[in-house]
């Protein structure tokens, strides 16, 4: 097949999600938020009344769970057990517990096993932490997205601020705070792969970013 796979890696809040989204959408691609997935994991724990320290539980959990994500109309949306948690994940309780839920052997293998099965058909952008390095070590593009921490919380408050009451300095810590776990965790932690193309969103449009992922998946095409 002429399809390739696209892995965009990177710390929370550099605008994966998005320009991911429209990569896929310029390529006819299918995309995979697989941080959607950790997300579906650690809300069903917290239903279950599990705390994300509980190994063992977490497990068991993700053993029955069932997972699936689906095109919709303003993205990717995801089910879980067959019901629609599409913007719950996106909670703060579930965005305050996912780094540690994701710390789990258990969680990543059942995840990543997952993930791999998605990609096989290829024609795949993913977006997560560990594609590149872990999940799709041999997609024939990857990148890495980051931007300041600061330039990160500034972008996420301008999306929450009429809805919630965090303030700019507490997106900052918590953002920083999930940088640190994801980074220092021992399985699969976030760094760049060594084959990735780092690219600095700090002071580039979404556009602007997502034209230059063309522009280099077009030398791989
Ligand atoms: O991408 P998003 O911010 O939704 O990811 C939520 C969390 O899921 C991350 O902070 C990280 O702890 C975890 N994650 C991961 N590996 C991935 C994707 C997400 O550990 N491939």
């Amino acid at each position: 097949s002429d399809r390739i796979n696209v892995a965009i890696d990177g710390p929370a809040g550099a605008g994966k999600s998005t320009v991911a989204r429209k990569v896929a959408e310029q390529l006819g691609y299918v995309y995979i938020d697989t941080g959607a997935m950790y997300r579906a994991v650690t809300l069903a724990a917290n239903r279950a009344g599990i705390d994300p320290g509980e190994q063992d539980r977490l497990k068991e959990l993700v053993e029955v769970l069932n997972i699936r994500l689906a095109p919709g109309e303003n993205g990717q949306m995801v089910f879980l057990n067959e019901e629609d948690v599409t913007s719950e994940i996106r909670s703060r309780d579930v965005t305050q517990h996912v780094s540690q839920v994701a710390s789990h052997e258990s969680v990543r293998i059942r995840l990543v096993e997952l993930q791999r099965q998605l990609a096989a058909a290829r024609g795949i952008v993913m977006d997560g932490r560990d594609i590149g390095t872990h999940v799709l070590p041999d997609a024939e593009l990857k990148i890495f997205l980051t931007a300041s921490v600061h330039i990160r919380a500034l972008r996420r408050y301008q999306e929450l601020k009429d809805r919630t009451g965090v303030s700019l300095e507490q997106l900052e810590a918590e953002i920083a705070g999930r940088d640190l776990s994801d980074e220092q965790r021992e399985i699969s932690p976030l760094v760049c792969a060594k084959d990735a193309i780092r690219i600095d969103s700090s002071e580039l449009t979404i556009e602007q970013v997502v034209a230059l992922i063309q522009e280099l998946g077009r030398t791989k095409l």
